[in-house]
């Protein structure tokens, strides 16, 4: 994990947020590769749900939305995890992860009363993260919400708060009448969106695995009650191909059944991915019933069923749920390619082995010496022949195997060297591939085809 969180802050992937002020817990910027691995990755994510199924459509609701929302959806009374404060350094703590950690069961789903017997039972292995104090307060649930005062202009608006959403997929039930009255759309159908999320999570731990401002990729689809079983075991077996189609190892992939259910839900896996610090959840996939839309009807008063056009039954759509964070993505793509290779002449690399899709930069155009100004002139226009097509780079720093090595560390799957030949003898470069490192003479005229074809 060390090696990782120095990689994204060198190589210019991810970065605490505000550093120079001396960071700011649980939330962090994504730098230049960075924001260009996420972007892939949230491409990937949309093309798997949207692009490539005709009954699901896309979405892009606000991140604040209407204070019933959060009373309808249940966060505002019971969105919480349970938390206990080291009455000696005060450091705040996640109790059902404490208690994970020494072997205890414990989620944020258990009562308070449940929560602190469980405590009282491991009390003598239970020590503070950051002093090894075995001196805790009682636990207390911590609601998440994130609070505001958007449109609120007295002093006092804790009052009445709107709040940062902290999960996407309110946004979808809200518009599920809106979407259904203005597209083609019927059940089963599916929408999907991905957006910011906030929540005041109780552990600032784990890098950018557990973010207070995270991103999600939600998709929700509604279906007939009787057949919503069905459509569930369908999407387990889409979303764990999706992993593998990414390039993730089947076996970093583990499959986590939630034993302690909500009291709506009829079932709840997640597909745990196996991160520096072990197998975690990495995407939940939820059948939720009619809850959600029950619920809105309620608290806006509005009629949220559906009427089927062929039969002219009325129902509550239930809904399945595919949720994952995109930064979780982004750790697992990048724990999966970070890769430590010894090589023949006994020097070390570290390359990222991305999925071609999902690299940052796909090509980087390097002149063979920086102060010729012909090979100069000729990578420049080779780069501008190719960067309206891909994403590329271009790189005369430094000698060619520390220009090579810096790219093996972005994850660059290819690197363009022109040299005296290409401008003397063959109009042609060497193209040499990151992860066999093998070298291939290509004509300039076919570069870009020869890139698309190997880049898919
Ligand atoms: N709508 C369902 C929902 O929000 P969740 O299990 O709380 O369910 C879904 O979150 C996914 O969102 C998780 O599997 C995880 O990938 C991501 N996620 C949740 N909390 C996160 C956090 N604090 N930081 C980063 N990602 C998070």
């Amino acid at each position: 994990m060390e090696k990782i969180i120095s990689l994204c802050k060198r190589r210019g992937f991810v970065f605490p947020s505000s550093e120079i002020y001396g960071g700011f817990a649980a939330v962090y910027d994504y730098g230049s590769y960075g924001v260009e691995l996420v972007n892939n990755i949230k491409a990937a994510w949309w093309k798997a749900m949207v692009q490539e199924n005709e009954n699901i459509v896309g979405l892009d609701s606000s991140i604040f939305m209407h204070p019933k929302v959060w009373e309808a959806s249940g966060h505002v009374s019971g969105f919480s995890d349970p938390l206990i404060e080291c009455k000696k350094c005060h450091a705040r703590l996640r109790v059902d992860h404490v208690l994970e950690e020494v072997g205890v069961f414990a989620d944020e789903k258990m009562s308070e009363e449940e929560i602190n017997k469980l405590l009282q039972e491991n009390k003598d292995k239970i020590e503070c993260v950051k002093c090894k104090s075995k001196d805790f307060t009682e636990a207390k649930k911590f609601n998440l919400l994130v609070q505001s005062n958007l449109g609120n202009f007295t002093g006092d608006w804790t009052k009445e708060p709107t709040y940062l959403r902290g999960e996407t997929c309110q946004g979808i039930y809200v518009n599920f009448k809106n979407v259904l009255d203005s597209s083609r759309v019927k059940v089963p159908f599916g929408i999907a969106q991905i957006g910011k999320a906030f929540r005041n999570e109780i552990t600032a731990r784990q890098f950018i695995f557990r973010k207070r401002e995270f991103e999600q990729m939600e998709m929700q689809i509604f279906v007939k009650p009787g057949e919503a079983m069905e459509t569930y075991e369908e999407w387990r077996k889409i979303r764990w191909q999706y992993y593998l189609d990414l390039g993730i190892k089947e076996e970093n992939l583990k499959w986590h059944q939630h034993e302690n259910l909500v009291f709506y839900a009829k079932a709840a896996w997640d597909i745990e991915y196996n991160f520096p610090f072990g197998f975690k959840e990495l995407e939940g996939l939820h059948y939720r019933t009619d809850h959600d839309l029950t619920q809105h009807g309620k608290f806006s008063g509005k009629d949220l069923s559906y009427q089927d056009p062929k039969t002219n039954e009325k129902y509550i759509p239930h809904v399945v749920e595919a949720s994952v964070g995109a930064d979780r993505t982004f750790l697992a793509v990048l724990t999966e390619a970070y890769t430590e290779e010894k090589l023949e002449d006994g020097s070390e690399r570290v390359v990222l082995k991305f999925p071609k899709k999902l690299a940052p930069i796909k090509a980087a155009i390097f002149p063979l010496l920086k102060n010729k100004p012909e090979l100069v002139e000729k990578a420049k226009e080779v780069y501008n022949s190719l960067k309206s097509d891909f994403m590329c780079e271009f790189d005369d720093n430094g000698n060619i195997g520390k220009r090579y090595r810096r790219q093996d560390e972005i994850g660059t799957p290819y690197c363009v060297t022109v040299d005296f030949e290409t401008i003397e003898d063959d109009n042609a470069v060497t193209v040499r591939d990151r992860d066999t490192m093998e070298q291939k003479r290509v004509k300039i005229d076919e570069l870009k085809d020869y890139l698309t074809l190997n880049l898919k």
